[in-house]
């Protein structure tokens, strides 16, 4: 009986050892490949922040601020169970040179390689049964956008600037210094009106300083357009005719052929950022915003060109965007909200953004989104999709306090000079834009010598 014990538990060694060294050597390799990786990944993500030149590769997981979390922790772990999550990891992958070395992340492929590669890994990850039966539990408004994801290149309808960037002055004496692009609807003929009036007239807008040493105006040209889809059903034929007529007029309308809904917002900026590329090189800024906002313009040329004055800037203008940054906003779960991203469609939180009221950034921004948007699959909230193609381009939007978003702290909107320390302010109607820029004209005399606000809380 002991005998055969024995033999039984020479025969396991001599069966279990070779067995658990392989083990354990599988082991070992695993965990330096894993962090190597992690190194590696690392070592890339810092030389993209410090180079601007490789910095359109972000390895993810490279980053310990919750804020980024709209890349997955590890690229190598692929089964977060949300549907944009899934779809975008397959994307970032492709271009990860660790997995990928022949994809160089600093060459831009063509568009078209861009269309296919999102086309591709939409149909991979949704050709699996389970994730097409999660797809059918999403509310009707996710599944209408589900559907349609994949498609950007929607025709221009109206395009009333004529091959020029937007409706501006005449006798403009250099680039713009500030493209107005505001996203509005067809019936919103009201609100252009008013901006047109006020906060967005083109042409020069002098800012407050003075060159001294020539004793002559500083400033610079605006230019203005509209962001416009389509609204369904049409109510009739008129609807058309008038945005065409008022398109003749002001030149400022760009009108696409898609219908203008709350989660379609987000083909806005990306066939703008399309379009701004081909028809505004040299401007130096864009503002977009809603069309329910009071801009300061004034202040915002002074502060955009104090901005240029400062030392250094050439070299950050690439990434530079300012605006009301919220960082570390969790997804709204609420059913009811017009905000309601279901977490079988995206988990994490979002990156940091600029809410979408109101943001500026530089031109050569503009462009550089254009080219990394063609590898972020489109996200239902607008701003937050912008700040998704921002971690990607390893840009950081900077907050200011003069952009009122969520409007004045209460009471503050009462002083006299209140309106003169901002730059922007959501939200106002047609009526009181007018009111308000009346306004603001009858106190400059008073208040021209108040300074922006620098704290969000007074
Ligand atoms: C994350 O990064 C952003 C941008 O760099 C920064 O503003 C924010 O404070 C950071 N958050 C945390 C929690 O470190
Ligand atoms: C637009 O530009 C083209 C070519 O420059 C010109 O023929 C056409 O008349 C212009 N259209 C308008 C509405 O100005
Ligand atoms: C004032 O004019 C001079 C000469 O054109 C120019 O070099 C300088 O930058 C200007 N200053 C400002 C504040 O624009
Ligand atoms: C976006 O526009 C397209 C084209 O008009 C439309 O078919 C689709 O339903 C819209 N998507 C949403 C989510 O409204």
């Amino acid at each position: 009986m002991a005998r055969c014990h024995r033999r039984w538990r020479r025969r396991l060694i001599c069966v279990c050892s070779p067995c658990i060294c392989l083990v354990l050597l599988f082991l070992y390799f695993g965990i330096m490949v894993c962090s190597n990786i992690n190194k590696a990944a690392s070592q890339l993500a810092i030389n993209a922040m410090h180079s601007p030149k490789s910095r359109h590769f972000v390895a993810p997981g490279s980053f310990h601020n919750k804020s980024f979390a709209s890349m997955p922790k590890h690229f190598w772990k692929l089964h977060e169970d949300a549907l944009w999550n899934q779809l975008q990891v397959t994307v970032d992958r492709h271009f990860n040179p660790i997995l990928n070395p022949q994809n160089t992340p600093r060459t831009f492929q063509s568009k078209t390689f861009h269309d296919s590669l999102l086309k591709r890994s939409f149909s991979e990850v949704t050709g699996f049964d389970p994730v097409r039966r999660k797809l059918e539990q999403l509310p009707q408004q996710m599944q209408d956008f589900v559907s349609h994801m994949n498609r950007r290149n929607y025709p221009i309808i109206i395009q009333s600037a004529n091959g020029t960037c937007g409706a501006g002055a005449v006798d403009e004496k250099e680039p713009p210094l500030l493209l107005l692009a505001i996203k509005s609807t067809e019936q919103n003929f009201k609100n252009r009106q008013a901006i047109r009036q006020t906060w967005g007239q083109v042409g020069w807008v002098a800012t407050h300083r003075k060159n001294s040493s020539r004793r002559k105006e500083v400033g610079g040209y605006i230019r203005r357009v509209f962001l416009i889809g389509k609204d369904y059903p049409q109510e009739s034929v008129w609807d058309v005719k008038l945005l065409q007529m008022e398109g003749e007029q002001y030149r400022d309308i760009i009108q696409w052929d898609f219908s203008d809904t709350f989660f379609n917002l987000t083909l806005k900026d990306v066939l703008f950022w399309n379009w701004f590329t081909s028809h505004c090189g040299q401007t130096r800024f864009v503002f977009k915003g809603d069309d329910d906002v009071f801009v300061n313009t004034p202040n915002m040329i002074t502060y955009l060109h104090d901005h240029l004055k400062k030392p250094h800037t050439e070299h950050t203008l690439n990434e530079f965007m300012v605006g009301d940054v919220i960082g570390a906003a969790a997804p709204n779960r609420v059913q009811k909200s017009k905000y309601f991203v279901p977490d079988s469609f995206y988990k994490g939180l979002y990156p940091t953004y600029a809410g979408g009221g109101g943001v500026v950034y530089s031109g050569q921004l503009a462009k550089w989104l254009h080219k990394i948007s063609g590898r972020v699959h489109l996200f239902p909230i607008d701003d937050v999709f912008v700040g998704m193609c921002m971690v990607r381009l390893n840009a950081h939007p900077i907050h200011h306090p003069g952009f009122l978003t969520f409007d004045f702290p209460s009471k503050v909107e009462d002083e006299l000079c209140a309106y003169h320390t901002i730059l922007l302010v959501h939200k106002r109607s047609p009526t009181q834009l007018i009111e308000l820029w009346d306004n603001m004209l009858k106190t400059q005399g008073q208040c021209w010598h108040v300074p922006l606000r620098v704290s969000d809380n007074k």
